[in-house]
């Protein structure tokens, strides 16, 4: 009888004391259940944390992978810094028990991927900071379950891909980075339904054509940025379709045929008064090859002109045609009526004479 109540005792003593097993070398704070285990070179999460474990920092640390066991029945974490380890995997189900979890931090790791249902549990997650890891490729099912996600951080990885109506799930997303990237085209479903949306960092990708309906449901976009891609040219409908109230556009640091077309471009995405080129004067050419180099202000005057001049050449002609055409026409009029008023009217008149 003896022997088998002890263990019971000691499992009572467990819930009513959850800090006696604050992990070796973790320091952990009751009062504010904090647990702290950072720069220890732990290989594995450690077992047995504090069920009331709010916060837990595991930053610079050596995990290599995440699995359902590591945050068993930690129900009431909050915050969860996994930055800085080497985690390559993180196995199906490893979040389900953090239902309350609204910040998780995964930069400076080596995922290249994440799993179909890594979002799975994560129904509360606010904030996911994934930059400086190896992803690829980005599908929906890795982030549909994500519907309180207000920001997504995924620059600095190897993101070549990203499926079509991928962030369709995360209705409440305020900011997307994904700056850094080896992104080569912006296309249409990329941004479907991010009506939240207020920031898109796309800096530092390899865009060098951006599908004109890519920003259409954007309608609380705030900052977008297109600065150091691929693009040489833009289409005004592609910003014509950004109605918000104010964007602010970035787009230097990309080599652009400074020709009459994207002058124009230019000029009409100004006159549209909720769109602003906050870098306008910093942009410059990258041809035709007599540009290449010139800042776009210093020329930008004169981009059209060669063609306005043809336009003016061609309606001179025209106008001078047409001139001509209805002066002759007048005089060979004036000629008639002055030969009918000249010659005599009928037969009889002659006979008078
Ligand atoms: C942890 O990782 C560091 C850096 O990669 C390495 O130098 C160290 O040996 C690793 N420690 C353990 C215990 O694996
Ligand atoms: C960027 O795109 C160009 C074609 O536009 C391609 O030749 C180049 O390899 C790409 N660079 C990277 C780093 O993917
Ligand atoms: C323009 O470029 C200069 C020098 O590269 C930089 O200091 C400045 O912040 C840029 N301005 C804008 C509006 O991007």
């Amino acid at each position: 009888m003896a022997a088998l109540f002890t263990p019971l005792v000691l499992i009572f003593a467990t819930n009513a004391n959850p800090s006696q097993f604050c992990p070796a070398s973790c320091l952990c704070y009751d009062s504010s259940n904090l647990v702290e285990c950072r720069g220890l070179e732990l290989p594995i999460v450690p077992h047995h944390l504090p069920h009331s474990t709010w916060m837990l920092d595991l930053r610079h640390n050596n995990l290599s992978r995440l699995e359902p066991a590591s945050f068993q029945a930690l129900w009431s974490l909050r915050i969860l810094l996994l930055s800085d380890n080497q985690i390559e995997i993180v196995l199906a189900r490893s979040f389900r028990s953090l239902g309350f979890l609204e910040r998780l931090d995964l930069s400076n790791n080596y995922l290249t991927s994440l799993p179909n249902d890594f979002s799975r549990g994560l129904g509360s997650l606010r904030e996911l900071r994934v930059p400086s890891n190896r992803l690829t490729a980005l599908s929906y099912e890795s982030l549909r379950h994500m519907e309180s996600l207000e920001k997504l951080d995924l620059s600095r990885n190897y993101l070549s891909s990203i499926e079509q109506g991928a962030f369709r799930g995360l209705s409440r997303l305020r900011h997307l980075h994904l700056q850094s990237n080896l992104l080569d085209s912006v296309r249409g479903g990329y941004f479907f339904m991010l009506q939240n949306l207020e920031l898109l960092d796309l800096s530092d990708n390899n865009v060098s054509s951006i599908a004109v309906e890519s920003f259409t449901s954007l309608h609380s976009l705030r900052l977008l940025s297109l600065s150091d891609n691929q693009l040489s040219h833009l289409k005004f409908k592609t910003f014509l379709n950004l109605q918000t109230p104010s964007t602010h556009i970035q787009v230097s640091g990309n080599p652009w045929i400074c020709d009459c077309d994207l002058q124009r471009v230019f000029g009409k995405i100004t006159s549209v008064r909720h769109l602003h080129i906050d870098d306008y004067d910093n942009l410059t050419c990258a041809g035709p090859p007599q540009l290449s180099g010139a800042a776009l202000i210093s020329v930008d005057n004169q981009l059209c002109v060669a063609e306005t001049a043809t336009v003016l050449v061609i309606t001179i002609t025209v106008l001078v045609t047409v001139i001509a055409a209805i002066v002759m026409a007048e005089r060979n009029r004036k000629k008639n009526q002055e030969k009918n008023w000249n010659e005599p009217d009928g037969p009889f008149e002659t006979q008078d004479k």
